[in-house]
């Protein structure tokens, strides 16, 4: 049936994706690519926003995202996954979008007050906030639009954007007496946030993560790391599992309810040190990723096939985001 809603997503080139992108994003896609009409993509132009004099790693960035999603579960033959600058409907779509939005629209969005905010927190000169930047939340819009999408799964941190999508949306309904675009609308997922092993948000920039493509080796060491219970400074003394900070919220995360009661009487016991403890739930992790791991190595070292499933996705992508534009340009009135 080709009745199916549209959804779509994305994500910045930002590197090799930890567990936190693998619990609170990519899982949630592979179980919706079954139900919707799915567009992922790699946001190469957003990156570009704030990182436009970085760039000597994007194409590395780029390639290591699509192992992330390939690895976790993201199939190319039921969700069409691109590039965002292969699809330059998108930006042909921005272009429209950019002239019917007020200034002031954009300048309310927070997420860019909170950016504008830390770059001047930095003392970075206020003209590292480019042009782009600023229409940084036009840009994500023409995203949405491009497929006049129905729904488009984020995080919370997300929601105002989407929120400027529908109004620019409706705006461009309303300018055009077309009822043209759908007005898309977040899609949440209940999904508590992943903790860093020190007990902060899990980021690559707080260096507290655990990365899809770890090996077995640096997970382990990484869990050494974790954060437990502070008061429980030697083996026997009796721990609580309610105030272990990390390791234990990862348990919930990987073990079984057996594991789980297990290592809650060894704490509370003190006849399970955290050293122990620790080991342990290594293992377990390595061996809820080991399958994951696997997929994405096979993908590793051939190159062939991931430009394959960039282009080939690019091309699919373009040929419904022509069809939007095409029509959006006829609702316009261009001359044609
Ligand atoms: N802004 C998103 C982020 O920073 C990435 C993104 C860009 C996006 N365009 C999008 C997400 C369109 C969903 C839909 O994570």
């Amino acid at each position: 049936m080709e009745n199916k809603k549209r959804i779509m997503s994305g994500m910045r080139p930002t590197g090799k994706l930890h567990l936190g992108h693998y619990f609170g994003v990519l899982k949630n896609w592979v179980d919706l690519q079954e139900k919707y009409e799915s567009y992922f993509f790699i946001a190469d132009w957003h990156a570009l926003t704030t990182k436009y004099n970085q760039t000597d790693d994007l194409k590395e960035n780029v390639k290591n995202v699509l192992l992330d999603w390939l690895a976790s579960g993201i199939n190319p033959d039921k969700s069409t996954v691109y590039l965002q600058s292969f699809v330059p409907e998108t930006a042909m779509l921005h272009i429209y979008l950019s002239m019917i939005t007020p200034q002031n629209w954009v300048e309310r969005d927070p997420t860019l007050k909170d950016l504008a905010k830390i770059m001047k927190d930095k003392q970075e000169n206020m003209s590292n906030l480019s042009y782009g930047l600023f229409g940084y939340p036009v840009l994500m819009t023409a995203d949405i639009l491009t497929f006049n999408t129905h729904f488009v799964p984020v995080g919370i941190d997300q929601v105002a954007h989407v929120e400027l999508s529908r109004d620019i949306a409706r705006r461009f309904n309303n300018i055009y007496k077309a009822d043209y675009f759908i007005e898309p609308q977040p899609l949440l997922t209940k999904i508590p946030l992943m903790k860093g092993l020190d007990g902060n948000k899990m980021g690559k920039s707080f260096n507290n993560d655990i990365k899809i493509s770890d090996s077995e080796e640096i997970t382990e060491k990484k869990i050494k790391t974790g954060i437990t219970d502070r008061n429980r400074i030697r083996k026997d003394d009796k721990g609580n599992p309610e105030n272990c900070e990390v390791i234990f919220e990862y348990w919930k995360i990987f073990g079984s309810e057996d594991d789980i009661n297990e290592v809650c009487q060894g704490c509370k016991n003190a006849t399970m040190g955290c050293a122990e403890c620790k080991k342990r739930l290594a293992q377990k992790v390595n061996e809820v990723l080991r399958p994951i791991r696997e997929k994405r190595s096979q993908f590793e070292n051939n190159d062939k096939l991931i430009k394959e499933i960039i282009y080939d996705g690019s091309a699919k992508a373009r040929i419904k985001a022509k069809e939007v534009l095409d029509g959006a340009i006829d609702v316009i009135k261009m001359y044609k």
